[in-house]
């Protein structure tokens, strides 16, 4: 496996992206910075953490993917990944918030960030970030945000993490085309709030729903208080928690 480790960058997707555009890199090529200057999040948001204590770093997958219809697929192999990993290293409830925050009990510890490109051909080539909170353990006014290390007490080698997530990845992703189900299974048994009632907010105000998944698609259902279901897309719709 092409492991590339920098001391600080931007951001490790921009730098895997433009590594594979000046030459094309090798599938599971993998870059991973002890700190990024311009750390991206989901929406346009910034992901900013503490330097040298967390984990994050970027995955090149290609040829893995016929085309668009599949990228939630990836997704969810990517989260599931993470979550299988962190329970081989004993560590335990840790879940999935649609459509791929990783949490700890209610708290925030990752992240996942997934950037497509279509090639010419059709097929498509993604690079995964994952942000892993690991040792730090000052969130100072981020009231959801929490670590490995805090909720274990511990302090933990990123590197080990990295390569049991590598290696969890590298096996999910051999089930993204041909046993996409059992993947989907999977990360609906992780689900954070899966069918108990959950507070949501669509455009600009809230009710009260029952989570019952998520669609092949990656929509999330809501069962509504009127008995109604309703499916919706990753903009339109926040689960509030
Ligand atoms: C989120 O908003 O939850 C997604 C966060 C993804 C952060 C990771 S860190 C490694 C990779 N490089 C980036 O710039 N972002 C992702």
């Amino acid at each position: 496996m092409n492991i590339i480790k920098l001391n600080a960058i931007s951001s490790t997707n921009d730098y895997l992206k433009e590594l594979n555009a000046a030459t094309p890199a090798e599938n599971f090529t993998t870059v991973v910075a002890e700190y990024q200057t311009a750390g991206k999040g989901q929406m346009g948001a910034k992901w900013n953490v503490e330097p040298g204590k967390n984990l994050t770093f970027s995955v090149l997958i290609k040829d893995v993917l016929p085309d668009v219809a599949g990228i939630f697929n990836l997704n969810v192999a990517v989260a599931v990944s993470v979550v299988q990993a962190l329970n081989s290293l004993a560590l335990q409830e840790i879940n999935i918030k649609w459509p791929n925050d990783i949490l700890a009990g209610s708290k925030k510890i990752g992240g996942i960030l997934i950037e497509n490109a279509i090639k010419p051909d059709g097929s498509i080539q993604s690079v995964i970030g994952i942000g892993l909170n690991v040792n730090q353990t000052d969130f100072n006014g981020l009231p959801k945000a929490s670590s490995l290390a805090i909720v274990s007490d511990k302090t933990f080698d990123k590197e080990q993490i990295m390569m049991a997530i590598l290696n969890a990845l590298r096996a999910n992703v051999e089930f993204v085309n041909n046993n996409a189900q059992q993947l989907l299974d999977t990360y609906h048994s992780l689900l954070f709030k899966k069918n108990i009632p959950a507070t949501f907010e669509k455009d600009g105000s809230r009710f009260v729903g029952i989570i019952q998944g998520v669609s092949a698609s990656g929509n999330l259902i809501i069962l509504h208080e009127n008995d109604k279901v309703a499916e919706y897309g990753l903009k339109e719709i926040a689960l509030l928690y």
